[in-house]
């Protein structure tokens, strides 16, 4: 009995060890983590802190605190992470959902409301990873046909679980495999109303700038373009002329060092009401491709 050790002694504990291995937010992090095992929130761990931890769940927390300090980053080590409020389960399967994409499935609802979205029309999320864009716009259109696509089938297991987990909110999504457009069954072609996408936009030669966090961690395929960044874009706003209706829209996330450069695409290749929004931080980062 006299190993075990309190929520509260096990939080302090965990915060210190982030602490000493140069994690700034430790204790944060720790809390997170404590409640992970826990099965607690922060309130009931509150309640809880001087009720001894079981063997099981101390160790549980050591594993997850070593894969922490060697550099894994904290969404893999918990599991699971918020999108616009929604719970979604992430591993090295797919791209940990970022605060910019929040931002391109707000832009996106923005324009479903504008263009008036009715119930059973299409819109795709191409490259779905988590199921994170196909999710976010599911929890606020009701009744439309959502098509989450991606090229990789392990990320597909991701978005599957996810779409799964939702339950009735998630109804309307299907999910296919396949690059970009060639996932969809032709039928679709001509009448899809909303296209969302964050495809990979990294240059190869900005590997180097990436943190070991990411490159080391989050799947390649998922953050390389090719050598100049801009291929799957180029690609996908090309395609989109075959796919769309006459009225339809292409929303894509983009690096901002590249906005010019992927405005000047889509004006040349048709989409004559194309701008360019920003972020939350004030970068812009967001295509919006109207035709
Ligand atoms: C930047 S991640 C975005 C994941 C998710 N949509 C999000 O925003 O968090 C890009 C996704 O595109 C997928 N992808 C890469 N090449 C693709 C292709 N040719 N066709 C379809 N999906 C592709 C990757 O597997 C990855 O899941």
């Amino acid at each position: 009995m006299s190993d075990l050790k309190t929520w509260d002694y096990l939080r302090r504990e965990a915060k210190d060890r982030l602490e000493a291995g140069g994690f700034v937010g430790g204790d944060q992090e720790a809390q997170w983590l404590v409640e992970e095992v826990s099965g607690m929130n922060s309130a009931e761990l509150i309640a809880s802190a001087k009720i001894f931890a079981s063997v099981r769940a101390t160790e549980q927390l050591n594993t997850l605190l070593e894969r922490r300090l060697i550099g894994e980053p904290l969404q893999y080590v918990l599991g699971s992470w918020s999108f616009r409020g929604i719970d979604l389960m992430v591993d090295r399967r797919v791209l940990i959902p970022r605060p910019e994409t929040e931002t391109l499935v707000g832009l996106a609802l923005i324009e479903a409301q504008r263009m008036e979205l009715q119930p059973g029309e299409v819109v795709v999320d191409l490259g779905t990873g988590s199921g994170a864009i196909a999710i976010g716009l599911a929890a606020q259109l009701f009744e439309v046909a959502i098509w989450a696509t991606d090229v990789d089938s392990r990320a597909l297991e991701v978005a599957r679980a996810n779409v799964a987990a939702r339950g009735r909110m998630s109804a309307g999504i299907q999910i296919v495999q396949g690059s970009w457009f060639d996932a969809l069954p032709h039928e679709l072609s001509g009448r899809v109303r909303l296209v969302v996408s964050n495809p990979p936009y990294i240059a190869e030669d900005e590997i180097p700038e990436l943190p070991p966090e990411v490159i080391d961690y989050e799947p390649f395929s998922a953050l390389v373009s090719g050598p100049t960044g801009s291929e799957h874009i180029e690609t996908i706003l090309l395609a989109a002329q075959d796919w769309l209706t006459d009225d339809g829209v292409v929303l894509i996330e983009l690096d901002p060092r590249r906005a010019k450069k992927t405005h000047t695409y889509a004006l040349s290749v048709g989409f004559a009401g194309a701008v360019i929004e920003n972020d939350l931080t004030g970068q812009p980062r967001v295509l919006i491709a109207r035709r």
